[in-house]
């Protein structure tokens, strides 16, 4: 199981990074945009997701054209061996991939909103696709149908590319994908905070330290 926090608000991140349980961090440009932040802050965010934990870093390559994101995509590399080069998975996107990946750079295709794209991003070498459940359902789609049939395509002709999902609505969501087999996820920090909370749990928890407290006196 791999989890990952999909956000560059730094003190959310830390403060999920501490737990030890999130493999690393996504992000891209719209999410950089939401913590108030650029491209130009990349560097940066690389060296605190780093220094708090995170084993993987995803950064979008931007641009119009291969050219352009073959040669971004290699400089956000250059930040160091955590980086995973994110491209949407349009044709020049794809064709950037490849390129990367005959590099031997970690990349994943992302806003992948058909089960289609799975055989072309497998057939890339991509190491991840990044489908958008939420954004699927809301477009009327069956967003955990087709998540689904993604993965099993992958799994099915053993690609080592693998899903690994955004746009996560909630924790439930996550669940019934994972009982098919799907074990990486990306979350924004709200839905992360789900993981972490059951109010029977902490009834548990405060009736323990309840009873530490009536037994030590
Ligand atoms: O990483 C996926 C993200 O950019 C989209 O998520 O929640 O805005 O649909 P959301």
């Amino acid at each position: 199981m791999h989890l990952y926090v999909d956000t560059a608000d730094r003190h959310a991140a830390e403060a999920l990074l501490a737990t030890g349980v999130f493999t690393g961090l996504t992000t891209n440009p719209t999410i950089l945009q939401r913590a108030s932040r650029g491209v130009a802050d990349i560097p940066d965010i690389y060296r605190w997701a780093t220094a708090a934990g995170a084993r993987e870093v995803f950064f979008q390559a931007w641009g119009q054209d291969t050219p352009t994101l073959v040669e971004r995509g290699r400089a956000l590399r250059g930040l160091g061996d955590e980086v995973v080069v994110k491209l949407v998975a349009t044709r020049a996107g794809t064709a950037a991939c490849t390129q990367l990946v005959a590099e031997g750079i970690p990349t994943l295709l992302t806003a992948v909103y058909n089960p289609g794209q799975a055989l072309v991003a497998a057939a890339a070498g991509a190491t991840y696709i990044a489908p958008y459940l939420r954004r699927l359902t809301a477009e009327g789609r069956d967003g955990p149908a087709d998540v689904l049939a993604m993965h099993q395509v992958l799994a099915a002709t053993a690609s080592r590319t693998k899903v690994l999902l955004a746009s996560i609505p909630d924790v439930p969501s996550m669940v019934t994908l994972a009982r098919q087999g799907v074990d990486c996820f990306t979350m924004a920090p709200i839905v992360a905070e789900q993981l972490f909370t059951d109010e029977l749990t902490a009834e548990a928890a405060a009736t323990f330290e309840d009873a530490v407290r009536e037994t030590s006196r």
